[in-house]
């Protein structure tokens, strides 16, 4: 399962760092956040909203350009090891200077830089927003987003508290984002339930959906997305671990893609959610059965869904 060749739409480049990484460049640093541990030296939450503010906590220690490059090498690196040959991971200008234009081309360039050191996987950027921090903020990451708009950043969505605000309130900037070229995703559907979904793709005509799972609740919502073949980004070991199902076997990829919804399947934040592009491979195979055809047709899903060029496409293939 490891070795199978694997395209991955939905990784947050924070969401993906080592918490050894982590902590050691906070000791370095010498900032003390120590209590979003655990004794075994994972991430330590109580639940989704907690988990927003460790990911932040753990965020306060990339505090430049270069330590978002060593976080990329580290990243792709893993992803690697575990068959991806091609990866979309959400780039956060505002953990890279505030969503400063200026800042962020500067972090990118590091990101960039050292994606290039690791040949064996090719990364593709998404700029993303962050719900919870507000409209105004997703307006000047837009702009960051717009300004960058390139073979590397393909890209722009919205990650954070789906509980906050309303899609409406972003379309100024998702619409800032599709006019410079990017493709559009965003987080809906993974709390919101499919209300979420149905009012993310009338105010923000997404081609792509994080998560999006919570659609199974609603048979006209999946016949549209299924029509429209709006693509899932499916994280299902992140569902359990954050109790949006309590068992993989109640989770509804498998439901889903019975219904003609054009699923693929993500980590959405490894660490965090102790999991692994492999682990996840091995817990669809024990649960639904899936063998090798369904995985070729997961990943052919995925690569038909990726926001780069054709002409990357084709040496994905
Ligand atoms: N940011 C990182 N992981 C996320 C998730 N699962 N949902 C929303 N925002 C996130
Ligand atoms: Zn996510």
């Amino acid at each position: 399962m490891r070795e199978l060749p694997k395209v991955e739409l939905h990784l947050h480049l924070e969401g993906a760092a080592p918490p050894a990484f982590i902590r050691g460049l906070a000791q370095e640093k010498r900032i003390d956040i120590s209590g979003i541990f655990t004794e075994d030296g994972g991430y330590a939450y109580r639940d989704f909203n907690h988990f927003l503010e460790v990911y932040e906590a753990a965020c306060s220690v990339l505090t430049g350009p270069e330590e978002f490059a060593r976080l990329t090498r580290a990243v792709l690196e893993e992803s690697a090891s575990h068959g991806v040959v091609y990866t979309e991971a959400f780039l956060s200008p505002d953990f890279c200077g505030g969503a400063d234009k200026g800042a962020w081309q500067e972090y990118l360039a590091a990101m960039e830089e050292a994606a290039a050191s690791v040949p064996e996987i090719t990364l593709r950027g998404i700029v993303t927003c962050i719900r919870h921090f507000g409209p105004e903020q997703a307006r000047k990451v837009a702009a960051c987003a717009a300004d960058t708009a390139d073979d590397f950043i393909v890209g722009f969505g919205m990650g954070g508290a789906e509980d906050v605000g309303a899609p409406a309130d972003y379309k100024w900037s998702f619409d800032c984002a599709r006019e410079a070229g990017l493709q559009i995703t965003t987080h809906a559907g993974e709390w919101g339930g499919a209300k979420s979904v149905r009012d993310s793709i009338e105010a923000l005509d997404p081609v792509r959906i994080g998560h999006g799972v919570q659609a199974i609740d609603d048979p006209a919502l999946c016949d549209l997305l299924a029509e429209r073949k709006i693509t899932l980004e499916v994280c299902p070991g992140s569902n359990v671990f954050l109790g949006v199902y309590p068992r993989l076997d109640k989770h509804p990829i498998e439901r889903l893609r019975e219904r003609g919804v054009k699923v693929t399947v993500s980590t959405d934040d490894p660490p965090f959610f102790r999991t692994t592009m492999t682990r996840e491979y091995e817990a669809l195979a024990r649960t639904f059965g899936y063998d090798e055809a369904v995985f070729a047709e997961l990943n052919q899903t995925a690569l038909d869904a990726a926001f780069c060029d054709a002409a990357t496409k084709e040496t994905i293939r």
